[in-house]
């Protein structure tokens, strides 16, 4: 597989123009494929309650041919069969990223949670048995919108307290909006909620380029990151992404791979490892009061082969990428 990864919570706007009334109306069921299908103008997406996830987004490029931009299984029931469980397209939780040796203290208690990474060193995406291993419920399903429903029980995974968490997806004209709630109903617990979508902008159509190395990526705000150990979690620091850097996607446009040859690279993204896997601060603060909404995307990445931009808008003060290093195991066949 190779593809590129942005793990935020987020919009997504592909030079949208709005127009019209297109209001839900009745409820159905998934497909033959146990996929949930919406659609508006210029955009159609499909989801699945595995993980609350996206398997499809279907938009056309600038030729007119319909392109699938994100990385997902044609059929819902394999993704609780795979054993490599990429994290494909769904929300992972209750808490997304890495968790230090496995354990976390809230009001003086120590808690230790399920390991699952690294010989067992830290946890990912909140456990052997995260909430994208499992199926969410479908709580409310139109023409256009989607919302997922997952409970977490007090304790499961070692987390504390029960969570309850509402995923729901909305397509408008060449958008996808993505809202995520999560409440802690009994006890403090940590929640951090993202969506895992992996992009290939080229639909894997692209005769000179199987990978997302050579699409465009711009990262405004983006001039520091999350310094991180040998196994990708947080050291307390904060780095500059210095200009000409091999994280510098801020001061211009660059291709996601431009920095491969650069010795600097090596170890970019943990231990040996050569690549991105980044969590990039986004700094707008000290412009003054904004809304972000409208004060422009975090990130956009393009592909010239297609012609398709995405465009990333936030509310949130950071945000992941990763290349899909680590992952060329896989056949890109496959999906
Ligand atoms: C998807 O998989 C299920 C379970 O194996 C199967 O019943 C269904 O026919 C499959 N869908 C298609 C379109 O092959
Ligand atoms: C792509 O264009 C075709 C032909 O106009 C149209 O039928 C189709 O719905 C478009 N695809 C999307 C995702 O909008
Ligand atoms: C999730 O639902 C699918 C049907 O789409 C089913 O095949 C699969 O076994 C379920 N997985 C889990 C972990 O419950
Ligand atoms: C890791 O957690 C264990 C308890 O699970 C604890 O005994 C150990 O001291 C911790 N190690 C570090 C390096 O924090
Ligand atoms: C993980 O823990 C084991 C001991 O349980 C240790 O040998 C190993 O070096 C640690 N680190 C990694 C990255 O596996
Ligand atoms: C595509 O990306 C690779 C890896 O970064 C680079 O070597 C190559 O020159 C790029 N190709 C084009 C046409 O830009
Ligand atoms: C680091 O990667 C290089 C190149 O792939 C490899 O030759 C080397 O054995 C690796 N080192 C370790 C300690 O894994
Ligand atoms: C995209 O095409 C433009 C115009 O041909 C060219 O200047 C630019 O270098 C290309 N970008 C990439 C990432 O290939």
């Amino acid at each position: 597989m190779h593809a590129l990864l942005f793990s935020l919570l987020c919009v997504l706007v592909p030079a949208a123009q709005s127009s019209h009334h297109n209001r839900p109306r009745e409820v159905r069921g998934a497909d033959q494929n146990g996929k949930y299908i919406l659609q508006a103008e210029g955009i159609r997406a499909q989801f699945i309650p595995y993980g609350a996830s996206i398997t499809n987004l279907f938009i056309n490029d600038t030729n007119g041919v319909e392109r699938d931009i994100v990385l997902g299984f044609d059929n819902a029931t394999h993704y609780s069969i795979d054993q490599l469980h990429p994290h494909l397209g769904g929300v992972p939780g209750r808490y997304a990223n890495r968790i230090r040796n496995s354990t976390f203290e809230i009001g003086g208690e120590e808690y230790h949670i399920e390991p699952n990474e690294n010989n067992n060193n830290d946890t990912l995406h909140g456990g052997p048995n995260g909430w994208d291993y499992r199926n969410f419920t479908v709580v409310a399903y139109t023409q256009d919108s989607i919302t997922f429903s997952i409970v977490d029980p007090d304790g499961e995974q070692g987390f504390p307290g029960e969570v309850i968490s509402y995923i729901t997806y909305t397509l408008s004209p060449y958008t996808w909006h993505i809202k995520m709630v999560a409440l802690a109903t009994t006890k403090k617990t940590p929640i951090m909620l993202t969506s895992h979508t992996y992009w290939n902008l080229d639909g894997f159509q692209n005769p000179d380029s199987d990978t997302a190395l050579n699409h465009t990526l711009h990262l405004p705000l983006s001039g520091q990151r999350i310094g991180v150990d040998n196994i990708l979690i947080p050291d307390g620091t904060i780095l500059p992404n210095l200009p000409g850097s091999v994280n510098d996607f801020w001061t211009q446009p660059r291709q996601v791979g431009f920095n491969l040859d650069d010795p600097d690279i090596v170890g970019n993204c943990g231990f040996n490892c050569s690549g991105l896997d980044n969590c990039y601060i986004v700094n707008r603060d000290a412009d003054g009061p904004y809304d972000w909404r409208t004060k422009g995307p975090v990130a956009s990445v393009s592909s010239n082969f297609t012609g398709i931009t995405v465009d990333i808008f936030s509310d949130q003060d950071a945000f992941q990428v990763y290349s899909c290093v680590g992952q060329n195991v896989c056949s890109s066949s496959v999906f």
